[in-house]
């Protein structure tokens, strides 16, 4: 391919508020084959075209992006590792100049079997979703009786220097403190990043899985009262606390989207699997992009595009006021 001319406004993305977005979460696929309760509970249903993004059209992508400032790009899903060009896409998205992270979320699966692929292909940085260490809760949630595997792959990933290795977990009322002894138990040996995450609410939540919606400031307190300390942010940490503790090699991180001020760090974009710009994952249609990642000689207009739609970007999600949006779930645009 050949490589674009860029001729234009390179300066980074910005938005009305001032943030910036050095950060892109693109999305390779809506299909999962896993059925989280509050993500698929009845498993990845395909709806319009399966057409997602090509190699070709994720580079342009990544291209565009970078040549504004982007400097992390995480490949995200659904699923990503569904893809059979998966690896492809790691590569040419790696590639791109000014990349230097390039991040993944999975849902482990493919975790022990690929893993190293993963990292040849330029991934260098690693999220793994575990809700519980416990495998049967395990099994509910997610409908995958597949946590040991997971668990073995997440070893393995340890061993293969990546520059970050994190676990995912959603804060869920009747999981989540069950597990807390055996999720500390993690972090106390591995030198990796446990991250609990408020769930969020999505249209299609049930009602049965909103009330295990619960808030992450009591973990916060938790993590005070044992000795945790947060780490300062860095730059461009987004929206995440940070805790460290002298008995523990890794770190605990908190991601509370219904805590106060969440929003101010937002540092990221997101692309869809079917190309639309998301600037929030809450609330917004997307803005089409597709048409534009044809060919290279597109890329002044496609930026040109992206830098419109930052204009509308809210300080905000609003689901402090109970509203979703039009997010039906975070398979669905990327979690
Ligand atoms: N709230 C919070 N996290 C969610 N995820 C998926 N749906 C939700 C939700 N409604 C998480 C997954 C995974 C990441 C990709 O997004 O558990 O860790
Ligand atoms: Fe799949 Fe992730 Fe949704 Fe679970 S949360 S169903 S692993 S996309």
């Amino acid at each position: 391919m050949a490589s674009p001319i860029w001729k234009g406004d390179m300066t980074p993305l910005t938005d009305p508020f001032g943030r910036s977005f050095p950060y892109l979460r693109l999305s390779l696929t809506e299909a999962c084959n896993f059925r989280c309760g509050y993500c698929l509970p009845d498993g990845y249903q395909p709806s319009g075209s399966q057409y997602f993004l090509t190699v070709d059209e994720c580079q342009r992508v990544a291209a565009a992006f970078a040549a504004a400032g982007a400097s992390k790009i995480r490949l995200t899903g659904g699923e990503p590792t569904l893809r059979r060009d998966f690896t492809d896409i790691a590569a040419v998205v790696a590639a791109v100049p000014g990349i230097r992270t390039l991040a993944m979320t999975t849902n482990g699966y493919r975790l022990q079997r690929d893993v190293a692929r993963w990292r040849a292909a330029g991934i260098n940085q690693l999220n793994v979703s575990i809700d519980s260490l416990d495998p049967r809760s395990f099994a509910v949630i997610t409908g995958s009786d597949s946590l040991h595997q997971i668990l073995d792959g997440l070893e393995l990933a340890l061993t293969l220097g990546f520059n970050a290795v994190k676990v995912n977990a959603v804060i869920l009322r009747d999981y989540t403190d069950h597990d807390w002894q055996a999720f500390l138990a993690l972090v106390r040996d591995k030198p990796l990043e446990l991250r609990f995450i408020e769930l969020m609410q999505t249209a299609n939540l049930s009602s049965t899985m909103l009330q295990q919606q619960q808030s992450g400031e009591r973990l916060r307190n938790r993590l005070l009262a044992a000795g945790w300390q947060p780490v300062s942010k860095g730059y461009d940490d987004g929206p995440a606390e940070h805790y460290r503790h002298p008995d523990y090699a890794g770190r605990i991180g908190l991601i509370l989207p219904y805590g106060r001020d969440f929003c101010d760090s937002c540092n990221r974009l997101r692309v869809s699997a079917r190309g639309k710009l998301h600037l929030c994952l809450f609330g917004t249609h997307g803005v089409e992009l597709r048409d534009l990642l044809q060919q290279d000689e597109q890329q002044l207009l496609l930026l040109a595009r992206i830098r419109q739609a930052l204009k509308e970007k809210r300080i905000s999600h609003f689901l402090h006021e109970g509203d979703a949006g039009i997010t039906s779930h975070l398979a669905a645009i990327g979690g």
